[in-house]
């Protein structure tokens, strides 16, 4: 009684930083790498906004068990995008400060409810607790924030969808369930073509910002096209399902070139998946030739062929490869470019793709020199 009587005094007056008795949508962003987050965070913020309910932006998993820490990474969204841009479309708070200020006493330890699909539950012993923690990178994620979940809630025959507002709301009415606490997003991969035109509330910090410029006027001269470059052995073995047949047109990222529509999609070919070598030299030599460039920045997961590319253009151009501690630089670089080349299947230049879009820069593809433009584009 007390305490609730406290509660009601300071309510008011805490403004700003108050608790939202709209409720909040809580997830991990725990499929993928970054593309895949970024893919999923744009769903995410879109589902958030759909229900009215605030926003907890999830710190980027970084997954460096190849070097130093050896281990998943928790980082802050505000250490690569400024959050105060996301407020212009809805309500967030970051997952840290709700953590901090709010959960002790609003969502506090014996009171935290686990959201997920009937079909996610499956698996747990009792064939109702949902999966939040099972393994990696679910365990850690709550683990940084030392967040068990007391019992769960299952629901089926809805999706994250905009035709599902109604049923949410029902379903789950923020008064009886203010925090939506969900093993992964509430999204579909890829990104909705609805959803692309949200990157514009993604905003680099000004430190992201600060050190992607010092590395532009240091290291390439403008004109410059920046390329990516994903070839990896992981990768060939996904492209191996195009190449057989299986993958069918609409693959991974790949409705950001070949179309969104079912019907209208126009077919992914090698190229597009995986390009060889010389798809590489063919696409550079178009769009060196167009834009005049000077330069040429490489991103790549695996090989960057340098020395091919140098030797293509006889020395004449500058041939940049960075290989950045964070991949987000290559981004940023990419993202600034004259002209970019991506690979269609993948997320990571999905987000370089988008971006691009927002600013009106062109982009194409390895595979497709002229993409269709999509519906967020006008
Ligand atoms: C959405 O939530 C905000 C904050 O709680 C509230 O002020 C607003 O009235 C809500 N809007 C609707 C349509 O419920
Ligand atoms: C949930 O919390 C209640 C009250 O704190 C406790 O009795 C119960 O054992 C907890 N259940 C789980 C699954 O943690």
């Amino acid at each position: 009684m007390r305490l609730l009587l406290l509660l009601a005094l300071l309510g008011p007056v805490s403004g700003d930083g108050g608790w939202d008795p709209a409720g909040y949508v809580l997830y991990c962003p725990c499929m993928g790498r970054f593309g895949n987050q970024a893919d999923h965070f744009l769903g995410a913020l879109a589902f958030a906004k759909m229900l009215n309910r605030t926003m907890a932006v999830p710190p980027w998993i970084e997954y460096r068990h190849h070097r130093p820490p050896y281990m998943n990474l928790h980082v802050p969204y505000k250490e690569y995008f400024k959050l105060e841009p996301l407020l212009e479309y809805h309500r967030v708070i970051s997952l840290e400060e709700f953590m901090e200020t709010l959960a002790p006493l609003h969502w506090p330890t014996g009171k935290r409810v686990a959201y997920c699909f009937e079909i996610a539950a499956q698996r747990s012993t009792d064939k109702k607790t949902c999966p939040m923690k099972d393994g990696n990178p679910f365990g850690p994620f709550w683990d940084q924030f030392d967040v068990d979940f007391n019992r769960s809630e299952l629901f089926g025959g809805i999706s994250f969808g905009a035709t599902y507002k109604d049923h949410w709301i029902r379903r789950f009415p923020a008064s009886e369930h203010p925090v939506l606490a969900l093993p992964g997003a509430p999204a579909q991969f890829p990104v909705l073509e609805e959803h692309r035109p949200l990157h514009k509330y993604m905003v680099w910090s000004d430190e992201m910002v600060r050190k992607g410029e010092a590395y532009i006027s240091s290291l390439l001269v403008r004109p410059y096209v920046g390329i990516h470059l994903r070839v990896g052995s992981d990768w060939k073995n996904a492209c191996n399902m195009v190449k057989d047949g299986t993958a069918g047109s609409q693959f991974m990222a790949s409705p950001q070139c070949v179309g969104y529509g079912r019907n209208s999609a126009v077919p992914l070919t090698m190229d597009m998946c995986l390009p060889d070598l010389k798809e590489i030299k063919r696409a550079l030599k178009v769009w060196v030739k167009k834009v005049g460039a000077k330069a040429v920045f490489i991103a790549t997961d695996s090989e960057p062929y340098t020395t091919e590319i140098q030797q293509l253009f006889k020395g004449e151009i500058k041939v940049v490869h960075l290989q950045p501690d964070v991949a987000q630089i290559d981004l940023y670089i990419l993202g600034r470019s004259d002209h970019f080349i991506g690979n269609c299947v993948s997320s990571f230049t999905a987000f370089v793709k988008r971006e691009r879009d927002e600013r009106r820069r062109p982009s194409s593809f390895f595979g497709m020199d002229h993409p269709p433009q999509l519906r967020d584009e006008f």
